[in-house]
């Protein structure tokens, strides 16, 4: 098949990461025999510099006519002014509005090769495999806000409407019938309105989808439990900004906040794809970064966006392959033994993946 991908790496390891996953796609399409087509466009940081704006006309030009969308990761201390008008988050935050990408997949595994370096008892990692389904485009992030104080306060307004909630529940409902036909649905039902609309409208969305098992779990309670019993959970499904948080957490399931893709959807095929981390300024431009949340996020956009099942399989399993013969980037690298602290560059990483594709 023949795709048009826009390729737009961002700021900070959002550039490395990005053009290892573009190494894996073009690997991809010479195997299998597909033709991909990537044009650059700038955002965040590095497009505010150069035009004033995170997320320029010409760049959200090149998206509407790609197919999809490769992201790297936008922001940095250089953009860190609490005054400024422009920020790098307005290219990501544009770039799903725009495109109405209310449905965030943000897959989490523990990876055996890993599991003796997380914080995590190996015992309990055994069988973590799940999916947090981040509502995207609503709530806190895009509600109403006092955008500067002057004085001394400042607002901003978690809103949710019953048709939002309803489309992004539908979509983990019916990734749960995929899977293992479990949902945990998160919210602060004891506090927040928003939170009780989001539960009874989870709880009537329930009616179509009676072969999967539903929990409703408090917030607070969920990052406990994501700790104690990762691997009862299979699909999770929580408003924005608690799907942000809980992400990060579930991150060190994985071994790493490096490791996790994600994909955001809308009604079409078209998607956006990008790992969960960001610029990552201490470490950016040292060659050090762990491409695999960008390298799996390409995966991602090889299943959602163009249907190519079996050539995402194949760098799923190429990942897997790599980190169980030993590739190690710096932030997996190993705690102890004869090979403590030694680690592989973001290349030789890539490499690795490749080797086993
Ligand atoms: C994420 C990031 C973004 C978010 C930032 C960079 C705007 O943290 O994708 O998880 O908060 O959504
Ligand atoms: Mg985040």
């Amino acid at each position: 098949m023949k795709a048009k991908i826009a390729l737009l790496p961002g700021d900070g390891i959002g550039v490395e990461v990005a053009g290892e996953a573009v190494k894996v796609l073009s690997a991809v399409a010479a195997k299998f025999g597909h033709e991909f087509e990537f044009n650059e466009g700038i955002v965040g940081g590095t497009a505010i510099d150069q035009t004033g704006t995170a997320l320029p006309d010409e760049t959200l030009r090149l998206c509407e006519s790609s197919d999809a969308i490769l992201f790297g990761a936008v922001g940095g201390p250089k953009w860190d002014i609490p005054s400024a008008k422009a920020r790098p988050e307005q290219g990501i935050l544009g770039l799903r509005k725009h495109f109405d990408l209310f449905a965030n997949l943000r897959p989490v595994k523990a990876y055996p090769a890993l599991a003796q370096h997380t914080p995590l008892r190996a015992d309990l990692l055994e069988g973590v495999d799940m999916l947090f389904v981040r509502e995207l485009t609503g709530g806190i992030y895009f509600g109403a806000r006092q955008e500067q104080g002057d004085g001394d306060t400042a607002f901003d307004t978690e809103v949710y409407s019953v048709p939002e909630v309803e489309r992004v529940v539908h979509v983990a409902f019916r990734a749960a019938q995929g899977r293992r036909k479990k949902l945990a649905s998160i919210d602060k039902f004891n506090i927040l309105a928003s939170s009780r609309l989001w539960r009874s409208t989870v709880m009537k969305v329930h009616e179509d989808y009676s072969d999967v098992a539903l929990e409703h779990i408090l917030i607070d309670a969920c990052t406990m439990h994501l700790i104690t019993r990762p691997a009862s959970f299979d699909v999770l499904v929580a408003s924005n900004m608690f799907g942000d948080i809980i992400t990060d957490e579930a991150s060190v399931l994985a071994g790493s906040l490096g490791m996790l893709p994600s994909a955001s959807l809308g009604a079409s095929k078209f998607g956006l794809y990008e790992p969960i981390h960001g610029t990552a300024p201490d470490i950016a431009g040292q060659g050090k970064a762990n491409p695999t949340g960008s390298i799996l996020s390409a995966a991602m956009m090889l299943r959602y966006s163009f249907g190519l099942e079996a050539e995402a399989d194949a760098v799923e399993r190429a990942v897997d392959g790599a980190l169980a013969a030993g590739a190690r980037t710096a932030d997996i690298a190993p705690r102890g033994g004869a090979h403590k602290g030694q680690f592989i560059s973001t290349a030789e990483y890539t490499a690795a993946v490749l080797a086993n594709l």
